[in-house]
């Protein structure tokens, strides 16, 4: 037997689906007989030994709850490395033997720092389950979050569409994604937006400006009326409020007469109750993590039909689930870097297939 008492944290921004996976792994671990420590405020709690013992009832109806039961945080002091060696000393005198680490890119760093720090002499095994709405995760089709996110902005877009189209107006709506423009992509096929500005295009803040000033006037010829709606990724060169400012300027000099209004989602895109999808997702990943953890797996993060095709990157296929993979975090460390400096397959492939839609609208 590999595991006796697991503890469970969730860790940086929090993503709907989150308390799914929780759910699943403190059910999962309870009905085998094995006791469940949720660690408070993610990193945080774990250096504060701010542990508090789990039972099914604590859980069982957290499925439908966005953000995280077990609370979050951004743990700066977590880099240093006597603060992960204390964060194992807190984990060992607690009787842990494993821990599953809920988290984006961040997180499953510190996951990965925690398990290289105890070198052959592992107590604490550790797994990690991908969270982070962006999907800027490498290795994992889809992170936690990320539909329920999705979902947020199609709707949002949806209504923000029926004042444009009574205005005629042109809007910018600007949605997450620091470092990746994932949610604004997908965001931009989802709800047939005319423009998608985001941050792996490179462009700088004269040719977004420009790009933004010819979709509207392409746009005005074959829909006079209506709306012009423009999605922008958090992350891109320039702020959207003073991409407005200079659209509307470029568009005076250039006689294109448009009215332009700014909407900035921002956490509102984070919160809500969790998608179906994204409540299966956590389900099925937190069961793959126990199975792993069970079976004497460290070091892994659990991933949901990672592109192995793309990436060239191997990975073992869950007993317990088809769809559910175990990758080793150094694997999936490397392709999140790649991913998000624009230069592995996937980025290339989500950029392309982007380009080709707004080719065909322009
Ligand atoms: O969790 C990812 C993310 O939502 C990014 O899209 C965003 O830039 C960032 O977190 C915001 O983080 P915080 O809530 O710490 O300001």
């Amino acid at each position: 037997i590999y595991v006796n008492k697991i503890a469970v944290l969730t860790s940086g921004g929090d993503a709907p689906g989150m308390n799914a996976a929780v759910r699943s792994v403190v059910l999962l671990a309870r009905a085998r007989g094995l006791q469940v420590l949720g660690v408070e405020r993610g990193y945080t709690g774990l250096l504060e030994s701010d542990f508090r013992e789990l039972v099914s009832s604590d859980v069982d109806l957290v499925l439908r709850d966005g953000g995280t039961v077990l609370g979050s945080a951004r743990c700066l002091e977590f880099h240093k490395p006597e603060a992960q060696d204390r964060a194992l000393v807190n984990l060992q005198n607690a009787g842990v033997d494993s821990l599953v680490v809920v988290g984006g890119n961040g997180s499953l760093a510190g996951a990965r720092a925690l398990a290289k720090r105890q070198g052959n002499q592992t107590t604490v095994k550790i797994v990690g389950i991908p969270a982070s709405i962006d999907n800027d995760i490498g290795l994992t089709r889809s992170s936690l979050g990320v539909d329920t996110a999705l979902n947020t902005i199609v709707e949002a877009c949806d209504k923000i569409s029926d004042t444009a189209i009574a205005h005629q107006r042109t809007f910018f709506v600007e949605v997450m994604g620091r470092q990746c423009g994932y949610l604004a992509m997908a965001s931009y096929v989802a709800v047939g937006a005319d423009l998608v500005l985001f941050p792996e295009s490179g462009k700088s803040e004269a040719e977004l400006v420009e790009s933004v000033v010819s979709a509207i006037t392409a746009v005005r010829k074959r829909r006079p009326g209506g709306r012009v709606l423009i999605i922008v990724a958090e992350g891109v060169a320039v702020s959207t409020h003073r991409l407005k400012g200079l659209v509307d300027g470029l568009c005076v000099e250039k006689h294109v007469c448009e009215d332009t209004r700014v909407t900035v989602l921002g956490h509102v895109v984070r919160g809500g109750r969790p998608s179906a999808f994204d409540r299966m997702l956590g389900s099925r990943l937190g069961n793959a993590a126990l199975s792993a953890l069970s079976r004497g797996k460290n070091s892994k993060m659990i991933a949901w039909m990672p592109p192995l095709e793309l990436t060239g990157h191997t990975a073992e296929r869950s007993p317990v689930d088809p769809h559910c993979y175990e990758v080793c975090l150094d694997d999936v460390l490397s392709e999140t870097e790649r991913l998000l400096s624009g230069k592995s397959p996937a980025a290339s492939w989500r950029h392309s297939a982007v380009g080709e839609i707004e080719s065909s609208l322009l």
